[in-house]
C-alpha cells in the first residue's frame, strides 16, 4: 500500500515527522504498541491514580489539550455527517464514509467524557465549528469524490500532526517522571491521543487511496482546509 503513497513534499515531511513518534497508521510496529492504548481507550469515571497530583502548568496543558481535541473531533465528526448526507445513495462511498465518522463518533465521545471527567470548559467557538464543519463536508462532497477525498486527506494531515505535536509535548513533559508516565490522567491522555492518531492517519491513507490529489484545484482546496484547520486549533486552545 505505501508504494501507492507517493507523496509529494507536504506529506512526505508529515510522514517523516511522524515516524520517530511510531506513528505511521503503515506501522506494524506501531500497531503493537498501540494495543495496550488501544484496550485503555475506554475512559473511566473514576480519576486515573497519578503518583503526585498535577502541577498548575501539567493541569493547564490537560485543559488545553482536551478542550481543542474536543473542539477538532466535533468538527470532524460533522465534516463526515455532512458527506454522509451527500454520498449516502452511493452503495460504494456509503459504508467508506460512514466507518470513518463512526470512528469520529467515538473520538468525540471519548473527548466529550474527558472533559465531564475532569470539569473542563468546552471551547466558546462550538457554534461557529457546528455549521463551518458540515458546510465543509457537504460542500466539498458536492464538488464530487475527488473533492471530499482532498478535503478528508488535507483535515486528517492538520490533525494527525496536532495529535503528534500533543504527544510529544507530553512525553517531554514527563521524560523525567518516570510514575507519572507509567500511570495517571497524563499517561490516560497520551493513550487516547496515539490511539486516535492512528486512526486518523488511516483516513488520511483511505483519503489518498481514492485520489484526493486528482481532485479540481486541489492546491488551493488543500491549502484553505489546512490553513482553516489550524486556524480551528490554534483559536479553540484559547477560546
Ligand atoms: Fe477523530
Ligand atoms: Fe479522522
Amino acid at each position: 500500500m505505501a508504494n501507492r503513497f507517493l507523496y509529494t513534499s507536504s506529506h512526505s515531511l508529515l510522514r517523516s515527522q511522524l515516524q520517530p513518534l511510531a506513528s505511521s497508521a503503515l506501522s506494524h510496529r506501531c500497531r503493537g504498541l498501540n494495543s495496550a492504548a488501544a484496550a485503555s481507550s475506554g475512559i473511566s469515571d473514576t480519576k486515573a491514580a497519578s503518583s503526585r497530583p498535577l502541577t498548575t502548568r501539567e493541569r493547564e496543558f490537560l485543559e488545553r489539550a482536551i478542550r481543542v481535541n474536543q473542539a477538532g473531533e466535533l468538527g470532524a465528526n460533522l465534516i463526515y455527517e455532512g458527506q454522509y448526507a451527500v454520498f449516502k445513495s452511493d452503495p460504494r462511498l456509503r459504508p467508506l464514509i460512514r466507518h470513518m465518522w463512526d470512528q469520529e463518533v467515538h473520538h468525540l465521545d471519548t473527548f466529550n467524557k474527558l472533559i465531564a471527567k475532569h470539569r473542563i470548559r468546552p471551547t466558546a467557538m462550538r457554534p461557529l465549528w457546528n455549521i463551518a464543519g458540515y458546510a465543509l463536508g457537504v460542500g466539498t462532497a458536492l464538488l464530487g469524490e475527488k473533492a471530499a477525498m482532498a478535503c478528508t486527506e488535507a483535515v486528517e494531515t492538520e490533525i494527525g500532526g496536532h495529535y503528534n505535536d500533543q504527544i510529544r509535548a507530553l512525553l517531554d513533559m514527563l521524560k523525567d517522571d518516570k510514575e507519572l508516565l507509567k500511570s495517571g490522567e497524563l499517561r490516560e491522555l497520551i493513550d487516547t491521543i496515539r490511539k486516535f492518531r492512528d486512526e486518523e492517519l488511516e483516513h488520511l491513507d483511505t483519503a489518498v487511496e481514492h485520489d484526493a490529489k486528482g481532485a479540481d484545484g486541489y492546491v488551493i482546496l488543500s491549502t484553505v482546509i489546512r490553513g482553516g484547520c489550524k486556524a480551528a486549533i490554534w483559536i479553540s486552545s484559547r477560546v
